[in-house]
């Protein structure tokens, strides 16, 4: 029975070569044994031996090739076998990609979200430290420990983000370095002694002051930041405190801002007495968590308009704010912004029903001019406001890729704003995964001059291709 061994390194690649050669060969699943973590390994970064040679001529659907580059990734033992068994059934059943019924995918399916979760729990919480290294480049260390194996996959990250520093991500099982521009990877060590540095100080402000105690959610902020990164992260170390005076501080704020509406001032303090649950928020808690908030006028603004799309979606498309249609509707992107965005979606092979779109901003804004309710832009407030809607929806659906329309999706997703034309097109890395930057469809409406609407469309166009592409 072939036994194929794994390289803690390139990992995804080998399973691929592997797989290829066994479907190549005929192999089926139940005559393959796969290892990875094997005790009588010794050179875990050494290339393996029992490898068969890669084959040509064996197709397999690009998405399949996607989800596997990520579960190769995941700790479950299993993951390889899994993995095999279920591409030795999509020869025979090619549509077994789209049956969202099938365990075995929907098994694959959750692997993948968790190698995601984790990846991306590892670019928000590892936290460097100086080691006040001599010589021209600074050098930090930091020490993590990932539920998965995702140093490998999160290094290339690292490495845009921290380009003009030497740097080395220690964990139990993987070494990443990054000295004078080259990545590398060595075996996994202990903990290593870090010293303390300025830095510690920096995040602890930092993290005091974007800390609100009139919105602390506890269990929120737990499932979002898990304990267990918390000991490698300094900020951390001032939460019992800033939640032992979260209540009186926001007793305070409510008591200073007497331009608050009383509805308001109150609902804050009911928020903070509020149980919500250990548990992470589900679609359903977050229904109804807008359905209770619109059980609340707010003058000047609509309804909460969450967004729509199936709940596993690869791509999430995200707009400005509802229109004075979608808040009527209580559904996003169904006006004239909406029937820009289908048309020219449609037109780039980008599927609207297989995406989950939905809006930075969730209420309607608007001013009153007679019975008209005319579109006002939402402010820096708004859009902090509303962060935490979409965080929650980010977090459910998971997407591989964002695609923000407009400035203010650009702003919520990736901080800036700024130089929009300039960066569209592009994917940019943020907290909440890959986004993809274009313009919003309501800027071509509005555009003008027939001539440079047609050229702006079809680079539109061209960005919405570019969006169904990558997550093909
Ligand atoms: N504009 C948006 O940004 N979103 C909508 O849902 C409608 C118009």
């Amino acid at each position: 029975m072939p036994t194929i061994d794994h390289p803690r390194l390139h990992t995804a690649t080998a399973w691929r070569d592997a797989a290829r050669a066994l479907l190549a060969a005929g192999t089926p699943p139940e005559e393959v044994l796969w290892s990875f973590d094997a005790p009588a390994q010794t050179d875990l970064f050494a290339a393996p031996t029992s490898r068969p040679a890669p084959a040509a001529g064996v197709t397999v659907p690009k998405s399949f090739v996607a989800l596997a580059d990520n579960v190769c990734w995941h700790a479950d033992p299993e993951r390889f076998a899994r993995l095999y068994a279920f591409l030795w059934r999509l020869r025979e059943s090619p549509g077994l990609m789209q049956d969202r019924g099938d365990r075995d995918l929907a098994r694959l399916r959750e692997m993948e979200k968790n190698v995601r979760r984790c990846a991306h729990k590892m670019k928000a919480f590892v936290r460097f430290r100086d080691l006040a290294a001599p010589g021209p480049r600074r050098a930090f260390a930091a020490w993590f420990e990932p539920t998965h194996h995702t140093v490998e996959p999160t290094a290339p990250f690292f490495t845009r983000r921290f380009a003009d520093m030497d740097w080395a991500i220690v964990t139990p099982d993987v070494t990443a370095r990054f000295e004078a521009g080259q990545l590398c990877f060595g075996p996994g060590q202990d903990r290593p002694d870090l010293p303390e540095d300025g830095a510690e100080a920096l995040w602890t402000t930092y993290f005091r002051n974007i800390f609100n105690p009139a919105r602390v959610k506890v269990s929120a902020m737990t499932s979002e930041m898990p304990r267990k990164y918390w000991k490698n992260m300094p900020e951390t170390r001032a939460i019992p405190e800033l939640l032992a005076t979260a209540e009186r501080r926001a007793r305070e704020m409510a008591e200073a801002a007497p331009s608050l509406p009383p509805l308001r001032a109150g609902r804050i303090l009911e928020r903070l007495h509020a149980d919500r649950g250990s548990a992470a928020m589900s679609f359903d808690d977050l229904r109804r968590r807008a359905e209770e908030e619109n059980r609340e006028e707010q003058p000047g603004y609509g309804r909460i308009v969450l967004g729509e799309g199936p709940p596993d979606a690869r791509l999430m498309v995200v707009g400005e704010q509802p229109g004075d249609v979608e808040d009527r509707e209580g559904r996003p992107f169904v006006g004239p912004a909406g029937q820009m965005f289908d048309r020219v979606a449609a037109e780039a092979g980008l599927d609207r029903q297989a995406a989950y779109v939905t809006n930075a901003v969730k209420r309607f804004k608007f001013r009153m001019r007679g019975k008209r309710r005319l579109h006002e832009a939402p402010n820096r407030g708004d859009v902090d406001h509303a962060r935490w809607w979409i965080a929650r929806e980010i977090e459910l659906v998971e997407p591989k890729l964002i695609l923000a329309m407009g400035g203010t999706a650009a702003e919520t997703l990736t901080g800036q704003r700024a130089g929009l034309l300039k960066r569209r097109g592009t994917v940019e890395e943020t907290e909440f995964g890959p986004v993809l930057l274009t313009v919003h469809p309501s800027y071509l409406l509005r555009l003008p001059d027939p001539d440079r609407r047609a050229r702006e469309t079809e680079l539109f166009r061209q960005d919405l291709e570019k969006a169904a592409t990558l997550v093909a």
